[in-house]
């Protein structure tokens, strides 16, 4: 498996492309699903999930095809998909798929609105908690679905098709208002979802579903109306760029010290996270082609932050928050308040020589002068890249092995960092 070297010390200098956001383009592909015409999807990022996403959708039926580049194409553009759910052949999508990205259950929204029918295995994914799909169900069974569990899969029906219904939810979820949102598009009548998840990737399938023809309202607030149809067409839509990617590199900059232009980012998409930058030293400056972020000089403050559904801080940057909070000038408090096993990273940062203490779901760093390199095991995506970011501002040599997570969720991480004047290569064995 491959490893990340990383020798620290190294400040970042110049400018990083922001590709497209991983957790909208995800669900937009599965919104694919929804129609028998082409979805044409820009500035998708090439990952590990994404192309995972292409063979479970290629198991259904449906055709994807990757556009090469183009004239005036710059050089990180993300990649232009065609997604073509003409005929579905298949509405099982199996263990040996679905377990390895949760967010490959959520195909089962869009194959109970149109084939009336799904079998799909609970999901798999990030180790960061139970992160059950109760609530997910429940929607679905509000529509009208008939669910049933058994050997490991959700078996769900719908004969007649499904109805429109109020759906609350009593916990913000991301998962859930995504599923409900595709479900309700093609349901007879009207669909109430309150309690809505108000993330940006909802917004941006929202505002995708709107173009191929679904009758929403009121996405990214709480309540979210949906007029059901009972056909969506092809569309043409461009991915949001990724908020969490562009905090990582906020974060990373503010750690390492250095100027950074982080082109394509739109900071109402982390303002505040961007907040918590600023409290905590870095200099960020919004521009016509996104978000600098320097810090020469000044050290790192101490912040005291909990995480919370967008608009609040992310928790998707707890961790690594958390990487630069080891080396800010007193202590930090940092609370997990959305998955309740989301502190893997702290054991590894440990390694770096960090001083976190864990009291149930509040983490105190007490930050000190200098990290030092060491090796360190990645254990899910967020709480890699954290890891690289330590050893990007730690002394010495550090080796971040077991990086298959990290090719999950970042596009060319090595590159656009050393891009930028770190030292760091990738190691394949
Ligand atoms: C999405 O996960 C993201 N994944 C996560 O990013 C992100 O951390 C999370 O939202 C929160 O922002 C994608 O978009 C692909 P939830 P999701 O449903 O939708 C509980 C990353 O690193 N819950 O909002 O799965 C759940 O256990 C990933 O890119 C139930 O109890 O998150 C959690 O405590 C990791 N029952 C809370 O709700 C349910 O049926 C929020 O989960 C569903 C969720």
């Amino acid at each position: 498996m491959d490893r990340i070297r990383i020798v620290g010390g190294n400040k970042l200098n110049g400018t990083i492309p922001i590709s497209g956001a991983k957790n909208a383009a995800l669900p937009l592909m599965i919104a694919g699903l929804l129609s028998e015409q082409t979805l044409i999807l820009d500035n998708v990022p090439r990952l590990a999930d994404v192309a995972q996403l292409q063979r479970i959708l290629g198991n259904h039926g449906v055709d994807i095809t990757s556009v090469g580049k183009r004239p005036g194409d710059h050089q990180y553009q993300g990649q232009t998909l065609h997604i073509s759910a003409t005929d579905i052949i298949d509405t099982t999508a199996p263990y040996e798929l679905v377990s390895r990205m949760r967010a490959s259950f959520w195909v089962i929204a869009p194959l109970l609105a149109r084939m009336h029918e799904a079998k799909v295995s609970l999901p798999g994914g990030c180790a960061i908690g139970t992160r059950p799909v109760d609530l997910l169900i429940m929607a679905l069974e509000k529509l009208g679905a008939d669910i049933a569990i058994d050997g490991g899969y959700v078996i769900a029906k719908a004969p007649g098709g499904l109805k429109g219904a109020d759906i609350e939810f009593p916990k913000v979820t991301v998962s859930g208002t995504h599923v409900a949102l595709m479900a309700a598009t093609l349901a007879k009548g009207t669909t109430v979802i309150t309690n809505a998840a108000c993330e940006p990737e909802i917004s941006d399938v929202a505002d995708c579903l709107n173009k191929m023809g679904a009758r929403i309202s009121g996405a990214g607030t709480t309540r979210i109306v949906v007029e059901g149809v009972a056909k969506l067409h092809g569309a043409r839509h461009t991915v949001l760029p990724d908020r969490i990617e562009t905090g990582t590199y906020a974060m990373a900059v503010a750690m390492t010290g250095g100027d950074v232009q982080l082109s394509g980012a739109r900071p109402e998409l982390l303002q505040s996270a961007l907040d918590v930058l600023t409290k905590a030293g870095a200099d960020i400056t919004v521009n016509n082609d996104g978000i600098r972020v320097a810090r020469n000089g000044a050290g790192i403050g101490p912040v005291t932050v909990s995480t919370a559904p967008f608009p609040g801080f992310p928790t998707d940057l707890q961790a690594q928050l958390m990487a630069l909070m080891a080396c800010a000038s007193g202590a930090s408090q940092i609370t997990e308040t959305i998955f309740e096993n989301r502190f893997m990273h702290v054991q590894e940062l440990a390694r770096f020589g960090a001083r976190i203490r864990l009291d149930g779901e509040t983490a105190t760093i007490d930050g000190i002068a200098r990290l030092r390199g060491a090796p360190v095991m990645a254990t899910d995506l967020r709480a890699s890249v954290s890891l690289v970011i330590a050893g990007l501002a730690a002394e010495g040599e550090t080796m971040v092995n077991r990086v298959y997570h990290l090719d999950r969720g970042f596009e060319r991480l090595e590159e656009k960092l050393s891009a930028c004047g770190a030292s760091i290569q990738r190691i394949s064995d």
